[in-house]
């Protein structure tokens, strides 16, 4: 059996629904019932910060797909606890780790990888490039001022639709012997800057969507007066700051390798959640 973490978020829900929509034995771990996934799965409540909720939810489970918001002390219980329970394989959703990295979250995902490898679990890294559900966070500038404010510059980015991240997981969840040991980077079909992004937008909405380069400083000053909690808006300006020197600037082609699809362009998911947009 399967139990998928963070099944109410963007990768864990859709990965819950294609397994169930698979007929594969699936468990979805959630805090909240209410936000559970509409798939035909079993649904168990527990959370990251109660170990005993953890310990019931890996019952009878062999693979675990890791998708949590990466607070180290969190999954380093989650990987606790499946190794408690004998759990085979974990599938982990990452990015670009490192124990260097001036981005505190990456620096938190290469503190959870290196207890996953000492673990003795068999385990499969997915790290994904910049997720296209990101841009759901514009919406509501978009729709007030028709413009949004980003300080990328003219950074590229393999931005890839969480879906794919999400059927890539599903994947590997079911096949994960031919996927141990290995790290998988995920991204789109193409590189996109944020004026492809304003482009796309303009083109689907039928009226002229600008971008503004703004400095790191300044974007983070504005995600924090638009309620972003500070440590986090810090994380993203470091990021957008290493995106406009081209730190994204990656592609490869290993979800169309691994899940015999090729992955989602930015064109198809903006139309998929026009509606968020006007
Ligand atoms: N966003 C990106 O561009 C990007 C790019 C590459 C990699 N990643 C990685 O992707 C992962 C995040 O995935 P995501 O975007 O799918 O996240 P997400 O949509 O924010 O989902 C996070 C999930 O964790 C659950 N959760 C939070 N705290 C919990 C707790 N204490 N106990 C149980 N569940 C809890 C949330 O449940 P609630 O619904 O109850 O809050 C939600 O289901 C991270 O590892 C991140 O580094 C993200």
């Amino acid at each position: 059996m399967i139990l998928v973490t963070g099944a109410s978020g963007k990768v864990g829900s859709e990965a819950a629904r294609l397994l169930g929509a698979q007929h594969q034995p699936t468990r979805a771990l959630v805090r909240d019932p209410s936000r559970a996934p509409r798939a035909d799965i079993e649904i168990v409540t527990g959370d990251f910060e109660v170990p005993d909720t953890l310990d019931a939810a890996m019952r009878g489970i062999e693979t675990v797909i890791l998708v949590s918001p990466a607070v180290p002390a969190q999954e380093i219980a989650v990987i606790a606890s499946a190794a408690r329970r004998g759990v085979r394989h974990i599938v982990k959703v990452t990015s670009k780790a490192s124990a260097d990295s001036p981005v505190d979250r990456r620096r938190g995902q290469a503190q959870i990888e290196a207890y996953l490898e000492t673990s003795g679990i068999s385990y499969t890294l997915l790290r994904a490039n910049a997720y296209m559900q990101n841009l759901l966070a514009l919406a509501p500038t978009i729709k007030q001022t028709g413009g949004f404010v980003m300080s990328a510059g003219d950074g590229q980015v393999g931005m890839i639709d969480a879906r794919d991240v999400a059927a890539t997981a599903a994947t590997v969840a079911t096949s994960p012997e031919a996927h141990a040991g290995r790290a998988y980077w995920l991204t789109g079909p193409e590189l996109i800057t944020y004026d492809d992004v304003a482009k796309e937008l303009s083109d689907a909405l039928g009226h002229s969507v600008g971008y503004r380069r703004t400095t790191p400083a300044e974007h983070l000053a504005a995600m924090i007066r638009a309620g972003v909690p500070e440590p986090v808006a810090t994380s993203n300006a470091q990021a957008f700051g290493l995106i406009a020197e081209g730190d994204a600037a990656w592609l490869s082609d290993e979800v169309a390798a691994i899940t015999g699809t090729p992955p989602r362009p930015l064109r198809t998911f903006i139309a998929d959640h026009i509606a968020a947009f006007t």
